[in-house]
């Protein structure tokens, strides 16, 4: 019997030890997390990739979809905490186990980084999307919004308190704030208040120890370098205390656009001279792309001028009519309205659309998309402009966003915060190419980006070409997963945080040595910017 027990136990050997070098990893995990969370109810699982839930919950905020290919490596499992010590104990365990950690608050990073790494395997994700309380306090102008709330969830509930409070982040409502704020935050109040990150007076981070640590406890080297340095260098942001800011009852927002049949190329180059020395409660951005002209049905451009106005339309005609005749606002085309409103105005919701669709908390729309940014400083001459035209008539359904400084974007010096591109931005330049599913042309298109950013070179900013670190760009360098010099990482440090960047590494430097929070372009420490290593996994990879 016992024999006969030894050697089926001694047939089924290899088959149990391949079965349990994944469970185990699972298992060993959750383990951990239990003995080191002070809340283990309900019980707490993983989402492992054999799960049927696992490609749906990848997929649920990832918004870039070439990061969900199947060519990408996948998280080995998705860990999605229910309290706030789950993700002390998160980072106690991956710590622990050797695992690396990537963490997700709204999935919206342009290269992915939150649930994708062609750098680490294996590798888990972190995924915050269950942390998302908002706690506004009108008495105080505050509010503490948990990091896996989207921004539009953070407009709600301020608004539900106040019609005449706001806070001024981005446009787009999915943004998960956890990572928004952690790379500047702007959208069209920027130019009255500046970034989300300019307007955040406290934080609750867990650091690499698994402490919870505030702003008197982190100190304020920390507590700088969380507000612009970018997500995923310094810890895992639980919290963002925000100061809220005044708007009126009332605002006004317009769309007008102009094809190149309409003057389109005469009028931007008046906006780049004036668009960042208007009335700073007037934003207004230009959104470019290829339209099919009504008349000649020939594909042209059109540029739509899209804004927000704080003030009610008299008073907007008046400052246009000054400042911007060339735009031909007419009364017709000003649509008075609330500011929860106009959010949903700007994010491109149908008209009547009713604010609590900002409760959804999920992105309305994802595609296959390539990236990049610019700043620039001297209005681009009519000739630039046309080259410009002729680049993306090439091209399907290319788009860019123009989007004004000045303001109060220009009072805040180059180093308050990580974030550096203040005084002496005219616009930032936004350029996207976005494709389908199936779309044969992956190449070309990502190509034909670069191609563009090539010839825009002329007319933006130089040494640095800066770059925003929340448009997450992979061709400006990344680090290496074994070796990566500190002046390899300057390149596209110095593009994203200019001389902020020597300040960020001291402080990666004295918060999290080991590198223990990492990723393709994390700020690296002094000591091991010069071997970027990981212990070596015995585990293979399962992909
Ligand atoms: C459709 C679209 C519209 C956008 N519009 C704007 C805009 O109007 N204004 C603007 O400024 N930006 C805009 N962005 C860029 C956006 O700010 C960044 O992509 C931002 O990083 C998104 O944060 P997230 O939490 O959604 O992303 P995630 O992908 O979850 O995270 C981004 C990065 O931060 C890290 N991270 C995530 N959560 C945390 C955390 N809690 N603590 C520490 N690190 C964390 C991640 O690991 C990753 O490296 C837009 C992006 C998209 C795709
Ligand atoms: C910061 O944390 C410390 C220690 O936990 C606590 O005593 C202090 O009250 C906190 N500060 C704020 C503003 O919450
Ligand atoms: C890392 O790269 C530098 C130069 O790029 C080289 O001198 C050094 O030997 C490399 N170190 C390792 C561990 O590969």
């Amino acid at each position: 019997m016992l024999y006969s027990g030894f050697s089926i136990l001694i047939l089924l050997l290899p088959f149990l030890l391949s079965l349990s070098v994944s469970a185990s990893l699972e298992q060993s995990f959750l383990q951990c997390v239990s003995l080191n969370s002070q809340q283990s109810v309900p019980p707490l699982s993983v989402c492992s990739q054999n799960n049927p839930s696992f490609f749906p919950l990848l997929q649920s905020t990832a918004q870039n979809l070439r990061y969900l290919d199947p060519s990408v490596p996948k998280p080995q499992f998705i860990f999605t905490p229910l309290h706030d010590t789950h993700v002390q104990a998160a980072v106690i365990c991956s710590k622990k186990l050797q695992i690396h950690l990537r963490v997700r608050s709204g999935g919206h990073d342009y290269e992915g980084l939150s649930y994708a790494s062609e750098i680490e395997t294996p590798f888990i994700v972190i995924d915050l999307a269950k942390l998302r309380s908002v706690e506004v306090n009108i008495q105080d102008n505050t509010a503490w919004v948990q990091a896996g709330a989207t921004v539009g969830e953070v407009y709600y509930r301020i608004s539900e308190k106040s019609n005449v409070h706001g806070f001024p982040a981005g446009l787009c409502t999915s943004l998960g704030i956890g990572g928004h704020i952690t790379g500047g935050a702007y959208g069209s109040m920027m130019r009255k208040y500046g970034l989300g990150a300019d307007n955040v007076i406290d934080a609750r981070i867990v650091d690499v120890n698994g402490r919870i640590l505030n702003r008197s406890t982190m100190g304020e080297d920390y507590f700088w370098a969380i507000r612009g340095g970018a997500g995923g260098s310094f810890g895992i942001i639980l919290w963002w205390k925000l100061q809220l800011v005044s708007v009126p009852e009332i605002v006004t927002v317009f769309t007008v656009p102009k094809t190149l049949q309409q003057g389109a190329t005469q009028v931007l180059y008046k906006w780049q001279q004036v668009a960042d020395k208007l009335d700073e409660d007037l934003f207004i951005r230009v959104i470019i792309q290829v339209t099919n002209d009504k008349a000649t049905k020939e594909r042209t451009i059109t540029t739509a001028y899209n804004a927000l106005f704080l003030g009610d339309s008299n008073r907007l005609l008046q400052i246009m009519r000054k400042s911007f005749p060339e735009l031909g606002l007419t009364p017709k085309d000003c649509i008075e309205t609330s500011w929860i409103k106009s959010v949903l105005y700007i994010a491109g919701e149908p008209p009547k659309t009713p604010p609590e669709v900002l409760l959804q908390g999920k992105p309305q729309f994802k595609n296959y998309f390539k990236a990049k940014s610019d700043f620039v400083q001297v209005p681009i001459p009519e000739t630039g402009l046309e080259g410009l035209w002729k680049i993306f008539l090439q091209e399907e359904s290319p788009l860019m966003i123009w989007n004004p400084y000045g303001g109060m974007m220009s009072k805040i010096s180059e180093n308050e915060i990580p974030f550096p591109h203040r005084k002496g931005n005219l616009f930032k330049i936004q350029y996207v190419n976005p494709w389908q599913a199936g779309d044969k042309h992956e190449t070309r298109h990502i190509e034909w980006i670069r191609e563009l950013y090539n010839y825009m070179a002329p007319y933006v900013s130089k040494s640095p070409r800066a770059a925003y670190v929340n448009y997450r760009d992979l061709d400006l360098g990344m680090n290496k997963k074994d070796n990566t010099t500190l002046a390899q990482a300057n390149e596209w440090g110095n593009k994203y945080f200019k001389n902020n960047f020597n300040r960020l590494v001291k402080v990666k430097t004295k918060v999290d040595p080991g590198n223990f929070f990492r990723h393709e372009q994390s700020i690296p420490p002094l000591a091991s910017a010069a071997s970027f290593r990981t212990k070596k996994s015995k585990r293979s990879p399962k992909y």
